[in-house]
């Protein structure tokens, strides 16, 4: 099939979080099946990235969404990328979603809501491009307008809606719409009015055919108060439609510790001095002494999902259990001068590094012996999976997609409550399992077993294009 992928981000070009990790593994994955291309703005990093990149057509504005071109990249292995051209919206120095300061674009509406119609076009086949996509794909809020915008043309192209973060809805007054080219009946609480504000979220989740998540976890805490940002009514009924799936994220071969070039050595299962030679790099990369303790790390946004205020919380006790602790992160900026002050206060044992650098993370993963992840929801996580993978134990909340890829007690911890003392329970039996070698050994070797590919995923997608086509094919007739 042909299937069009919407991101506000890809890790090639520019990656804030997983989503960018998944819009670029998963469309490799699904190559072997479908012919997937995908859409995204050309923001500044994408034109300076070096690609060559061709002018495929010219769209006309719309409402207040000003006229773009639509480009074309091809990566080496052949992957296409459509992009939104439009300087005035996209060629800023900040990330896809706030400036440099973490404030969200003030014009992140009528940003996106040009992505959204420019796939719109795309699947109704008003563009010069010489294909036609069979099927929408759908990535977070900032993709979500698509759906509505084929919904009020009539189009009936299947589109699937993926929630990788339902925290994150893209909200902006109601009086918008009109320049948003939303039609006025669609401002109602069935339809896109969220508590009397407009949202991107719910055009997904209301006209799309099918409604995905990144955990089966996390697809049902959705559905509950707790989880659910509002929306858990609506989630609810369409898990008892059988239209909420979840369906887990996988990682791509990239991240393997035998061939990994970033790596300050690369080392299999069972070769604990490679691994070791990892530590000591990562020690020396944060300053902190040459030891044998328990090296801990967090690899994470600094936002409040992701639990740093705990982590912070139980620092010192690690450092006086002989552990030491290194953190790259960036965010919030009062939680990046909370980390700066703890590594002021413990030189040598806790490390800091205010930034965002693949290779350093990577590095992080292989060097450690655990990581820390006490996040508040989390949709399914990545970094626990490339841990396990290079051999570091997460220590994690039982939420979300931490509980459905960790296996407490044999490829990681998991604790209960978003507390202190839970949390801190579950590290002292992290210390515990590192004191005694044989079972602290064991456990890496299961946690480094590559159970995390696409391969599981591929089938539940696959089933889901597939269903959906017929779907049309039988309403059609
Ligand atoms: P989220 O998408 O909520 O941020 P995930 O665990 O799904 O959480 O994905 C996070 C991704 O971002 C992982 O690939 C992780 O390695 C990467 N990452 C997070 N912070 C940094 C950082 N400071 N430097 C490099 N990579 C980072
Ligand atoms: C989101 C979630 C994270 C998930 C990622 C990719 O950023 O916070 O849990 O792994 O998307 O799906």
């Amino acid at each position: 099939h042909d299937i069009l992928f919407v991101t506000p981000e890809i890790a090639d070009l520019v990656k804030v979080g997983g989503l960018g990790d998944v819009a670029s593994s998963l469309p490799r994955a699904l190559a072997a099946h479908h012919d997937v291309r995908l859409l995204m703005p050309a923001y500044r990093e994408v034109l300076q990235s070096g690609h060559s990149i061709e002018i495929v057509d010219h769209l006309p504005a719309h409402a207040e969404l000003p006229a773009c071109d639509l480009g074309q990249l091809i990566f080496d292995d052949g992957l296409i990328i459509y992009l939104v051209i439009c300087p005035e919206l996209y060629e800023r120095e900040g990330n896809p979603y706030c400036d440099e300061l973490g404030v969200g674009w003030s014009d992140n509406d009528i940003r996106f809501a040009r992505l959204g119609l420019a796939a719109a076009e795309i699947v109704s086949g008003n563009t010069a491009l010489d294909w036609q996509p069979s099927i929408l794909h759908l990535h977070d809020w900032a993709t979500a307008l698509a759906a509505g915008y084929l919904h009020w043309r009539g189009d009936d192209t299947p589109v699937i809606f993926t929630i990788h973060n339902l925290a994150h809805q893209g909200l902006c007054e109601l009086s918008r719409a009109s320049a948003l080219g939303i039609p006025e009946q669609a401002l109602n609480s069935e339809e896109l009015e969220y508590y009397g504000q407009l949202s991107f979220m719910k055009a997904g989740l209301v006209y799309a055919s099918h409604i995905t998540t990144v955990s089966a976890t996390y697809a049902r805490e959705i559905t509950t108060p707790e989880f659910g940002c509002g929306l858990e009514g609506l989630l609810a009924l369409k898990a008892e439609q059988g239209l909420l799936t979840g369906i887990p994220n996988g990682i791509d071969d990239s991240w393997d510790p035998r061939t990994d070039s970033h790596l300050a050595r690369a080392f299999a299962m069972n070769d604990w001095r490679g691994k070791r030679a990892n530590a000591d790099h990562v020690r020396k990369m944060f300053g902190l002494a040459l030891c044998n303790g328990p090296l801990f790390a967090v690899v994470s946004r600094l936002v409040h999902q992701k639990g740093l205020d705990l982590t912070i919380g139980v620092a010192e006790s690690i450092v006086r259990a002989g552990g030491q602790i290194v953190f790259i992160g960036r965010g919030e900026q009062g939680i990046e001068r909370a980390l700066c002050n703890l590594a002021a206060r413990f030189p040598g044992a806790i490390g800091v590094n205010i930034g965002f650098d693949e290779s350093d993370a990577r590095c992080m993963y292989a060097g450690s012996d655990f990581l820390l992840m006490p996040s508040r929801f989390e949709p399914c996580g990545l970094s626990q999976l490339y841990a396990q993978r290079f051999g570091s134990l997460p220590i994690a909340h039982r939420t979300g997609g931490l509980v459905d890829t960790i296996e407490d007690g044999v490829s990681g911890f998991l604790f209960d409550e978003m507390t202190l003392c839970s949390y801190m329970e579950a590290i002292r039996r992290a210390l515990m399992v590192f004191r005694a070698t044989d079972l602290f050994y064991a456990m890496r070797r299961a946690a480094m077993v590559n159970r995390f590919t696409w391969r599981h995923s591929i089938e539940p997608y696959n089933q889901l294009y597939q269903t959906l086509l017929q779907q049309k094919a039988t309403t059609r007739h």
